[in-house]
C-alpha cells in the first residue's frame, strides 16, 4: 500500500527500507542507543508491518508494528529525519498506519513514548486507564538493552 503526504511517500513495502539509514536513527535513540544493526534487521524480519516515508526515493522516516493482525497491536521505533520533522509525517504514518486494510477491528493498540505523546494524542491514544493490569518482563543482560533507560 502507497500513499502521498505532501511531497512524501508512505508505503510499507518493506524492500524499501534502508536498513543503515534505519538504524544510525534507532542507534541514537533514548529507548535503544547503541542497538547493533543485527538486532535492528532481526527486528525488521519480524515486523508485521513496517511503515516508511520517503522523499523522491530516501528515507525519511519509519514506523512498525508488532501485531497478531486479530486483536492487539504494538507500535515502535518511530522516528522522523531531523531535517524533515514537524510537516505531520509520523502522523501520516500513524494514519496510515491505523487505517491499514490488515489491522481493522484490533481491540488494542499500544506503546509507549517519553516525551511525544502529542504525536499519537493526535491520532486518538490516550494514557493507558488501568495501568496497575500491566506488567513488564525486562531482560536485564540483554546486550542490546544494557544502556537503555526506561
Ligand atoms: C516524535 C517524532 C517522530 C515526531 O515526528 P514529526 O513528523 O515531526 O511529527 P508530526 O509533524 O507528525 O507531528 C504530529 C503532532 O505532534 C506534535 N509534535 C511533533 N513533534 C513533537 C514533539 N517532539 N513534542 C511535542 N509535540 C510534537 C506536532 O505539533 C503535531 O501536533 P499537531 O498536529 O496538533 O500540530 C520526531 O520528532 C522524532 O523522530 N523524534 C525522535 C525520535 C522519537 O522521539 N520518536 C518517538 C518515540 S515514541
Amino acid at each position: 500500500m502507497r500513499q502521498k503526504h505532501d511531497r512524501y511517500e508512505i508505503d510499507d513495502d518493506p524492500r524499501r527500507v534502508d536498513a543503515k539509514r534505519v538504524h544510525a536513527w534507532l542507534a541514537t535513540t533514548y529507548w535503544s542507543p547503541g542497538v547493533s544493526m543485527e538486532v535492528v534487521q532481526r527486528g525488521l524480519r519480524g515486523t508485521s508491518l513496517v511503515v516508511g516515508a520517503y522523499d523522491a526515493g530516501q528515507q525519511v522516516g519509519i514506523m512498525r508494528v508488532i501485531s497478531d493482525k486479530a486483536t492487539f497491536a504494538w507500535i515502535a521505533d518511530v522516528f522522523v529525519d531531523e531535517a524533515h520533522r514537524r510537516r505531520g509525517i509520523a502522523g501520516a504514518m500513524l494514519r496510515f498506519t491505523l487505517g491499514h486494510p490488515e489491522f481493522q477491528g484490533l481491540r488494542r493498540w499500544v506503546l509507549a513514548t517519553k516525551d511525544a505523546h502529542k504525536v499519537y494524542e493526535s491520532v486518538g491514544f490516550k494514557p493507558l486507564p488501568n495501568p496497575e493490569r500491566w506488567m513488564i518482563l525486562k531482560q536485564e543482560d540483554a546486550a542490546d538493552n544494557a544502556r537503555a533507560p526506561g
